[in-house]
């Protein structure tokens, strides 16, 4: 094969040679450059270089694959997807989102694409009393337990934790700024608070197990730290504290910081060495085991003067969950509230077995913390946050359906501010400036355009979540039970969720 290619292009070569030879105008000239060229090039492929086989054997047009296995996801994007099978969000969604993120009409047209007799079609049923939706109350959520003493009325949907250094500075300002319009609230996730998180928006001080923010580095060790913690929690703008365990993407792994992203000015902020790749620890060293975690909640809430202190996890060993929570009611102190990730959760970066083969999908996982708060009767205490590809109404009212009181969104935000699933997060060549630190790439996203974007979208859900609770009856979205939301199964039958999950009894107590 390898002699008819190089047998083919030097032909080519030739007759190119002939032709502006006997035609001396531009144009020959032009195919004769590019036709040597491609024989040099060639040449090259087959003789010289020796890394890549397959160049060997089949010159020049080898290198197509590496083209196309290059642009693959736009190809697929652009010409092979239809709206319902792009991953990890298909089209649908993504339009959603930037259709209710620019104001543009969001209707379609002629009927739905969804298949409504296959497993799994889920629903909710109108009644033939529908309320008006300017009224319809619960839009808004008070997170505080008895142990804490400046609780926060949030929105039921707030911005999920995301770092400065794996989304650029451009990003946090829009998604800020955005918050600060609506009034809700932006979780600065585990890198620390930077200059463009404190652009007035309520703010979710996350402490990962890096301790950016909140610790310093001891004989290389990262540390919790009292003076830094409270330097950070007690600002006006920090209305919560999460400590986060662990994200769905990669549980039990740690943040990634890919060093490309890893910039002078990041670096300072989280206090690590710049250029170089920083990897979280995977657990706490603050503490060990449940009642040094209980000390350890207690003493995050003093020093933050009374603010909620959260905990964030992907439920991963149930029996682990529940002894947790066991001993929070054994020891009568608590967080305030439980951020619970799903599997599918997202991530600038993880290890491809993490993300896909470790941690409890959200449903699973939300239904089964809220059981568990509720057999060990703290659920009053403890607020539930869910998170795990939250896009439209229907999915932010399954969730609090299913016992979530406060949904937390990072994609749908991320593509509300232009993200268009190109998946190069973890590279440094986020072609929007939503994912990367590169300074030409980051002055592609215009702050004062996407700002109002993130308001337009967080205002528009919560009205359309309002507007399906007013079509089902109801007066409040707190009203929506998991009884209320349907299923369809293996044998083309329905189930309510409560039957699915075994939560009969509680939906029709609670
Ligand atoms: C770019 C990016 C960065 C993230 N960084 C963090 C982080 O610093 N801390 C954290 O707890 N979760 C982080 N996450 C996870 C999200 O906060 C969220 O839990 C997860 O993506 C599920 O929400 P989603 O499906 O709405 O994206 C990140 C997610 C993305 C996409
Ligand atoms: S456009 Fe691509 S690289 Fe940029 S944030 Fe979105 S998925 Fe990540």
């Amino acid at each position: 094969m390898r002699d008819t290619i190089l047998a083919v292009i030097i032909v080519v070569n030739v007759l190119c040679g002939v032709l502006a030879y006997f035609i001396p105008d531009m144009g020959n000239y032009i195919l004769l450059t590019i036709a040597t060229a491609v024989t040099v090039l060639a040449i090259y492929d087959a003789f010289i270089q020796k890394k890549h086989s397959l160049m060997r054997a089949f010159p020049v047009v080898a290198r197509l694959r590496w083209v196309f296995e290059e642009e693959r996801e736009k190809i697929q994007q652009y010409f092979i997807e239809d709206d319902l099978n792009g991953t990890p969000i298909n089209r649908e969604k993504r339009s959603i989102v930037y259709q209710r993120s620019k104001r543009e009409v969001e209707t379609v047209p002629f009927g739905t694409q969804h298949n409504l007799y296959e497993k799994g079609y889920e629903f909710v049923k109108h009644s033939l009393f529908p309320k008006d939706h300017h009224h319809i109350e619960g839009e808004k959520v008070l997170i505080g337990s008895d142990k804490c003493t400046q609780k926060y009325n949030t929105s039921i949907i707030n911005i999920s934790a995301m770092s400065f250094g794996s989304l650029s500075k451009n990003a946090i300002m829009a998604l800020n700024q955005g918050a600060k319009m609506a009034g809700f609230a932006h979780n600065t996730g585990e890198g620390g608070i930077s200059p463009y998180h404190l652009q007035g928006g309520d703010l979710i001080f996350q402490v990962g197990t890096g301790y950016f923010g909140a610790g310093k580095s001891v004989k290389g060790k990262r540390v919790f730290d009292d003076a830094v913690f409270k330097e950070n929690a007690v600002r006006p703008e920090v209305k919560m504290i999460e400590i986060k365990f662990s994200q769905g993407a990669k549980p039990g792994h740690g943040g990634i910081l890919p060093a490309k992203k890893n910039t002078e000015e990041i670096a300072k902020i989280r206090a690590v060495e710049p250029h170089t790749t920083v990897d979280s620890p995977p657990g706490h060293s603050a503490f060990s085991n449940f009642d040094e975690m209980i000390v350890f909640i207690q003493r995050v809430r003093d020093l933050a003067e009374g603010k909620p202190v959260g905990v964030k996890f992907c439920v991963g060993d149930n029996e682990e969950i529940e002894n947790m929570i066991n001993a929070f009611a054994e020891a009568n102190n608590y967080p305030d509230f439980i951020a619970v990730d799903g599997g599918e959760g997202g991530t600038g970066a993880a290890p491809l077995e993490f993300s896909n083969y470790i941690g409890t999908p959200l449903l699973e996982g939300l239904v089964f913390v809220n059981k568990t708060l509720k057999k060990y009767n703290l659920k009053d205490q403890i607020k539930i946050i869910a998170s795990g590809k939250a896009i439209d109404a229907f999915d932010i009212i399954k969730y609090k359906a299913l016992g979530a009181d406060v949904i937390a969104m990072a994609r749908s935000f991320m593509l509300s501010i232009g993200c268009i699933q190109a998946r190069e997060c973890n590279l440094d060549t986020c072609p929007v400036g939503v994912a990367t630190q590169d300074e030409d790439l980051v002055e592609a996203l215009v702050v004062g355009d996407k700002n109002i974007r993130v308001k337009n979208y967080h205002d528009k859900t919560v009205a359309a979540v309002k507007e399906v609770v007013a079509a089902m009856g109801k007066d409040s979205i707190a009203d929506v039970k998991a009884k209320h939301i349907f299923r369809r199964n293996k044998a083309g039958d329905i189930d309510s969720l409560d039957t699915i999950y075994g939560l009969k009894e509680e939906s029709l107590v609670s």
